[in-house]
């Protein structure tokens, strides 16, 4: 178990972790309004009681005083306890990388005090400056990324040519990369760097140890394997050990269908393997015969990849997304569009096209490039070395591997890798930033994805355990019994009406407490998911 008890300040959720050091999304508040300082100077901001601030850092730590800083965006739903009892900052970070955490504390600041108790600053953090972007313009951007849909993965089995496509797009990405780089500012968008940045943050509190709850950006279902492992193989950019379990995943939808009866889940088919045949009938039809939608909202093609992308983001979020996937599907099944691509769409662009990249403009992508494969080793497999590795990875995952490793594709395009950045081995004892934030605090915090509950990371199935557990680990730094697995209050499929009748029969028989922990942490889970899904 954990010794140091700067190690038990930390908890991580399922694998690795970034705060969202570059993000937008609609916001209420201007923060150029603000000006970054050393010190914490809090403005209210948004609604009452939501505090901003903006913390000037080093952009890079290896250079403290060259004068070159970055500004970091932090809000606060600060702490309503007495001083005596005050415990500083708590970071939340949504993930992504790329996911808002301003954001996550606006939309549900009051939520993380109840689950986490008063005595805490919730903090979230975003919308840094100066704000990276490989693209000159916010149309460049919209058109060179395909952001129509919630499409986020290419397929290497979309056609003969995805892969060669998929590498020569990813090179010009990188290419551009460089190009709108001129400062040198996105070798310093890296993990060490945002671990240095969270501690800055933690020390401008006044206090020295850092507390955070951060939520897994990695892309790939449940997965808890040996942190220490992982986090090697995230840093040779080889994610092919991401995927050990997505096929379990899958395979839950195919079984919880077939349980779950035709009422409850619309796809249904007498057995789980009639439920995959049906799913792989589907495909292959989309696949030969692709489908233009208009909606009210926007219009696009719902092809194969459209599909599969669909199908493996429910698996993210099995609780809340399997009942959706499968109407979805039984209406495309029956040949009707419509639905699958309504539940996947984003409104279409429109835009200035002469406005240049305004000072807080959506950069997930880059975001996520820089910091996923930035920190990686570089990547130079060849075309046909990656082609190589995607048969090795379906050795371990058949059902997603054609998405899910086309995250090599793009860091093979990647070449900014600033040197001495941290690079592992991951697993010491005694570790500084950032490895203190994965490996040995894995153990404790298994309840969040053990093989107890599908999805990816706690939040996508409310467990009042997990949360009773999180809240002692936060206020009392305890830590729950080695190897203890909560269990979900959640259905896969649940039976219509099911979710209520079963809520008000609880109410009865717990303590109040608890219910408000676990309506304060759906509540979380329901913003996060949200800023999840539009960080893609
Ligand atoms: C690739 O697509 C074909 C349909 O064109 C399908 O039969 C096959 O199972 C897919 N392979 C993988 C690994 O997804
Ligand atoms: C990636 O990891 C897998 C699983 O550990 C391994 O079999 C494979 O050889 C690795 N590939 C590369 C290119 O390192
Ligand atoms: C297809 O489904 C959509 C969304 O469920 C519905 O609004 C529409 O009426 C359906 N179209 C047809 C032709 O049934
Ligand atoms: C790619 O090449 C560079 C330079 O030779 C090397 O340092 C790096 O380790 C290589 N990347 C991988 C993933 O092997
Ligand atoms: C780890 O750090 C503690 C406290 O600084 C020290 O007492 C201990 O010897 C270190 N252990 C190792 C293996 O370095
Ligand atoms: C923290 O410990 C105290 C004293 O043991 C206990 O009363 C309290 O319930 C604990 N709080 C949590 C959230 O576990
Ligand atoms: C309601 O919850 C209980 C456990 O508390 C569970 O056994 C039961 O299946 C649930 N009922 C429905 C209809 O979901």
């Amino acid at each position: 178990m954990l010794s140091s008890s700067f190690f038990h300040s930390i908890l991580l959720a399922t694998t690795f972790c970034f705060p969202s050091a570059l993000a937008t999304a609609e916001s209420d508040f201007d923060w150029r309004t603000l000006h970054a300082s050393k010190t914490l100077h809090w403005t209210p901001c948004y609604s009452a009681p939501l505090q901003c601030t903006l913390l000037q850092v080093p952009m890079d730590y290896n250079a403290p005083r060259n004068g070159v800083t970055a500004s970091i965006a932090i809000v606060r739903y600060p702490s309503t306890s007495p001083k005596s009892q005050y415990r500083g900052p708590l970071l939340f970070n949504p993930g992504g990388p790329g996911g808002s955490g301003v954001d996550a504390i606006v939309g549900a600041g009051a939520d993380f005090a109840t689950a986490f108790g008063e005595q805490f600053d919730v903090v979230g953090v975003s919308y840094s400056t100066p704000t990276i972007s490989f693209f000159k313009t916010e149309a460049e951007r919209r058109f060179l990324i395909p952001s129509a849909t919630n499409v986020l993965y290419a397929s290497f089995n979309a056609s003969s040519v995805s892969l060669a496509d998929t590498y020569a797009n990813m090179q010009l990405m990188g290419q551009l990369a460089i190009e709108n780089d001129p400062n040198g500012y996105l070798q310093h968008m890296s993990t060490d760097n945002i671990a240095r940045d969270m501690l800055s943050i933690t020390e401008a509190f006044g206090f020295e140890k850092l507390q955070y709850w951060g939520v897994s950006d990695d892309k790939v279902g449940r997965l808890i394997i040996d942190g220490v492992e992982d986090m090697n193989a995230y840093y040779t950019a080889n994610f092919t050990n991401d995927m050990l379990d997505t096929d379990k995943s899958m395979q839950t939808f195919y079984s919880g269908c077939a349980e779950a009866g035709a009422q409850a889940c619309a796809f249904h088919a007498p057995s789980a393997s009639q439920v995959a045949a049906n799913l792989a009938a589907l495909t292959a039809s989309v696949k030969a015969e692709p489908i233009a939608v208009l909606t009210p909202q926007s219009h696009g093609i719902l092809d194969y990849v459209f599909l599969r992308n669909a199908v493996l983001d429910a698996l993210f979020d099995p609780y809340n997304s399997f009942a959706a996937l499968a109407e979805g599907l039984a209406a495309l099944a029956s040949g009707n569009a419509t639905l699958l691509y309504a539940q996947n769409e984003v409104p279409t662009f429109e835009c200035d096209c002469t406005a240049p990249a305004p000072a807080f403009h959506e950069n997930n992508f880059e975001a996520y490039m820089a910091i996923e494969c930035g920190d990686g080793l570089p990547v130079n497999d060849t075309i046909a070395q990656l082609q190589q590795f995607y048969e090795d990875g379906l050795k371990v995952s058949t059902s997603f591997a054609d998405l899910l490793l086309t995250t090599r594709v793009l860091c093979a395009g990647y070449k900014i890798h600033r040197q001495g950045r941290f690079t592992g081995p991951v697993g010491a004892k005694n570790t500084s930033f950032p490895l203190l934030l994965v490996g040995n605090t894995l153990d404790p915090v298994t309840p969040h994805a053990n093989a107890d509950s599908v999805g990816h990371t706690s939040l996508v199935a409310t467990s009042d355990c997990t949360f009773s557990y999180y809240k002692a680990y936060f206020v009392n730094g305890t830590l729950p019994p080695p190897g203890t697995v909560c269990s979900v209050e959640a259905e896969l499929f649940p039976s219509p009406g099911s979710t209520s009748s079963n809520a008000t029969a609880k109410r009865t028989t717990e303590n109040l407490e608890e219910i408000k922990i676990r309506e304060a942490a759906t509540r979380i889970g329901s913003v996060v998911r949200k800023i999840l899904r539009r960080a893609l």
